[in-house]
């Protein structure tokens, strides 16, 4: 069944879990579409877990375009949510428009995702109002990293966890679908869990939340950086990703691949005439 931002609100009314996994390229959104998972986010982690780069802030509108369209390409149920990048909604409420735009037109995703609270409900209301659904994302904001000091759990104080709620009930009221909380206290979590009539999607938020993201090579373990605490790994691909690429190098080495059923014949007498 397709999943639309209907889902997501039917799901919070419900009572119904909402599974969303991270992909950057077609073959990984296809895998995931077919599993069934209700969301794929196309998130700036592209920088980090495909690109190499140390942090997000480096990823541009073009990575986070070129990148969406091959999901969507590999989409048949999932609703694909694009990430917009620093610096492509920071500057004025006119770029986020103008590029949540872009991730709709070029990118081919159903909706766009923000990261930051209150500051930026002027900025979702007018993306809202274009007709392009937001999803919020509060608590450890990648982006902010240079601000935050790091990639910190937010919201342990009174007074940040008091921000964090103000910056969830402003989200909802300027329009946002949903909300992604990232490295937040499970009990924090759950307290703007049941404030909010939208449903809230966690990442090292606890179970309270109404659905859960991870990066997918994090819970693969493909991704040889750093993996949070809060990543559980349902796989070791990396490890048998590894392993085949050896067993293929040994094999070329030896001569062993190809074999003749990896290749094509000729008839005998076309090769006898060649000379
Ligand atoms: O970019 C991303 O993958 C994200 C998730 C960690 C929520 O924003």
């Amino acid at each position: 069944m397709k999943n639309t931002v209907v889902t997501f609100a039917q799901a919070k009314e419900k009572n119904e879990k909402l599974s969303m996994l991270t992909a950057y390229d077609y073959s990984t959104a296809k895998l995931i579409d077919e599993a069934g998972i209700n969301a794929i986010l196309v998130g700036d982690s592209l920088g980090m877990v495909c690109l190499g780069y140390e942090n997000t802030l480096s990823v541009t509108m073009e990575d986070m375009i070129h990148h969406t369209a091959a999901v969507s390409r590999g989409c048949e149920n999932a609703l694909i949510v694009g990430d917009m990048p620093f610096m492509s909604y920071q500057t004025s409420v006119y770029d986020a428009v103008v590029n949540a735009g872009r991730l709709i037109k070029e990118g081919h995703a159903h909706a766009v995702k923000i990261e930051g609270g209150k500051d930026f409900a002027p900025h979702i209301k007018a993306i809202v109002e274009a007709s392009i659904p937001v999803m919020g994302h509060i608590g450890l904001t990648p982006q902010s990293i240079n601000a935050f000091g790091g990639f910190k759990v937010q919201g342990k104080s009174l007074e940040v966890a008091q921000k964090l709620i103000d910056d969830a009930v402003s989200l909802q009221e300027a329009g946002a679908f949903a909300v992604v909380m990232e490295c937040v206290p499970a009990k924090l979590a759950e307290v703007i869990t049941n404030k909010l009539s939208i449903p809230t999607i966690g990442i090292g938020a606890g179970a309270g939340c109404d659905g859960q993201v991870l990066v997918y090579q994090d819970m693969v373990a493909m991704y040889s950086g750093f993996t949070p605490k809060f990543v559980k790994k349902y796989a070791n691909v990396g490890e048998i990703m590894k392993e085949a690429f050896k067993n293929y190098k040994d094999e070329v080495s030896k001569g062993v691949f190809p074999a003749k059923e990896n290749g094509f014949s000729i008839d005998d007498d076309v090769i006898e005439k060649l000379y």
